[in-house]
C-alpha cells in the first residue's frame, strides 16, 4: 500500500491538530510516508490492514464500518477525510460531520478533480451550513468547511448502515449494503467462477476476499462442505457476510483479515475473485498477495479457483506459486483459473 497525493494534503493539518479530531481512513491509508501519531486525533478505519498498520505505528484506531456512534453530537473539533470511491460512503461521512462537529469545527476533504471533490465540497458546505475554502494544490484539491449555525438537509447516503435483501440470484437472496465492493449486484466474474465449481465434495472451503459472501453461499449450497471460512479486510463486507451466513443457516466462520493472514488451517478448495483496485488506483501487487495466500491455504490434494479480469496476468503469477495452472473459462472479460499445488 502507498498513500496518494490527495491523502497527503491532509498530513500538515493532521500534524497541527491539537483539539479532539477524527481521521476517517479507508483503503487509501497505510504505506510509507504516513504521518507520526497525534494523540488528539483518533483514526476511524473500515479496513483491517490499515487499522493494524496504524495501530502498530502508535495511532489510536477504531475499526468499524464507519460507525460514528462513539462520538457524541458536537464533540469533535475536526474531521479529516480523503474522499472514497463510493458516493454513499462520502455522503455518510459528511452527514456524520454535520452531527459530530462542534460549532465552528472543520471538515477537511481532499480528492482529485475526477473524483467528485468539487461537488462533494459544495454539498458539504450546504450540509454543514458553513463557509467553504477550496484550494487546488498540485493536481489535487483540498476543501476546508467550517460549521455554521444552521445545518442543511442530509445528503443521500442510501441508508448507509442498513443491510437489506438487495440481490437475488435464482432461489437465493443476499443481504448487502453500501460500503462494500459491488454491493447491489452479483459480480459477473464471480458468477462465471460459480459455473465452474468442481463436482468434488471438499472438506474445507476458503473464500478469500468474500465481500457479502456470494461465493461462500453458492459453494455451501452446491458442495455442502463441513467447514467453510470466509474472510475479508472490509468491515462492511464482514457485517454483510455474517448476516448472510446467519440468514441462510450456514455454519461457517467469517474472519476479518488482510489477505487471509489470520486464517488457520488448510483447505481443499480456495475460492477468490481478487481485488485489483485500491481506492482510485490499480494495485497489481494485490494479485500476487492473494495468490500467495491461496497457496499457503491450499491442501496437498486441494485446488484454488480464481476469477479475474481477462487482462490481468493472473496465470503468470499463479505459476510462481502452483505446479499446475489451467484456464477453465475465458469469456473475453473474465478468466477462471484452476491452480493445483
Ligand atoms: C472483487 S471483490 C469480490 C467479492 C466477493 N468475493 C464476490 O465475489 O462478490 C474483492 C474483495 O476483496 C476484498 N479485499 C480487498 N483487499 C483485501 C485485503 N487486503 N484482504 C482481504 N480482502 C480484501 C474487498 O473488500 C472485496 O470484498
Amino acid at each position: 500500500m502507498s498513500h496518494d497525493g490527495a491523502l497527503a494534503l491532509l498530513f500538515p493539518f493532521l500534524r497541527a491538530q491539537s483539539a479532539p479530531a477524527l481521521w476517517v481512513l479507508d483503503e487509501h491509508g497505510g504505506g510509507p510516508g504516513m504521518p507520526s501519531p497525534n494523540r488528539a486525533v483518533t483514526v476511524l478505519s473500515n479496513r483491517i490492514d490499515v487499522t493494524e498498520e496504524m495501530q502498530a505505528a502508535g495511532w489510536v484506531v477504531q475499526f468499524s464500518d464507519f460507525d460514528f456512534a462513539p462520538w457524541p453530537a458536537g464533540s469533535l473539533d475536526a474531521i479529516f477525510f480523503r474522499v472514497a470511491k463510493e458516493k454513499p460512503v462520502v455522503h455518510h461521512v459528511i452527514n456524520a460531520a454535520a452531527e459530530r462537529l462542534a460549532p465552528g469545527g472543520r471538515l477537511l476533504l481532499s480528492g482529485g478533480k475526477q473524483q467528485g471533490i468539487k461537488t462533494y465540497a459544495r454539498h458539504a458546505a450546504e450540509r454543514l451550513g458553513g463557509a467553504l475554502d477550496f484550494r487546488k494544490m498540485g493536481n489535487e484539491y483540498l476543501a476546508v468547511i467550517r460549521c455554521g449555525d444552521q445545518r442543511g438537509a442530509a445528503l443521500d447516503e442510501r441508508d448507509y448502515a442498513t443491510l437489506r435483501p438487495v440481490i437475488s440470484d435464482g432461489a437465493l437472496s443476499y443481504l448487502s449494503k453500501p460500503g462494500l465492493y459491488g454491493w447491489d449486484k452479483v459480480d459477473a466474474g464471480s458468477a462465471l467462477l460459480v459455473a465452474h465449481l468442481p463436482e468434488c465434495a471438499p472438506q474445507q472451503v476458503l473464500d478469500l476476499g468474500c465481500g457479502y459472501g456470494y461465493l461462500s453461499v453458492q459453494a455451501w449450497h452446491r458442495l455442502q462442505p463441513p467447514r467453510i471460512v470466509a474472510t475479508d479486510n472490509n468491515a462492511a463486507a464482514l457485517l454483510a457476510c455474517r448476516a448472510n451466513f446467519a440468514a441462510q443457516g450456514i455454519v461457517g466462520e467469517v474472519i476479518g483479515a488482510d489477505c487471509g493472514a489470520g486464517v488457520d488451517g488448510l483447505f481443499d478448495l480456495v475460492l477468490c475473485n481478487p481485488p485489483f483496485h485500491q481506492g482510485f488506483g490499480v494495485e497489481r501487487d494485490l494479485t500476487e498477495r492473494f495468490v500467495a495466500s491461496a497457496r499457503r491455504h491450499t491442501s496437498a490434494q486441494g485446488q484454488a479457483l480464481f476469477v479475474s479480469n481477462a487482462f490481468l496476468p493472473l496465470e503468470q503469477v499463479a505459476r510462481r506459486h502452483y505446479a499446475q495452472v489451467t484456464t477453465l473459462a475465458n469469456d473475453g472479460r473474465f478468466r477462471v483459473t484452476q491452480m493445483l499445488p
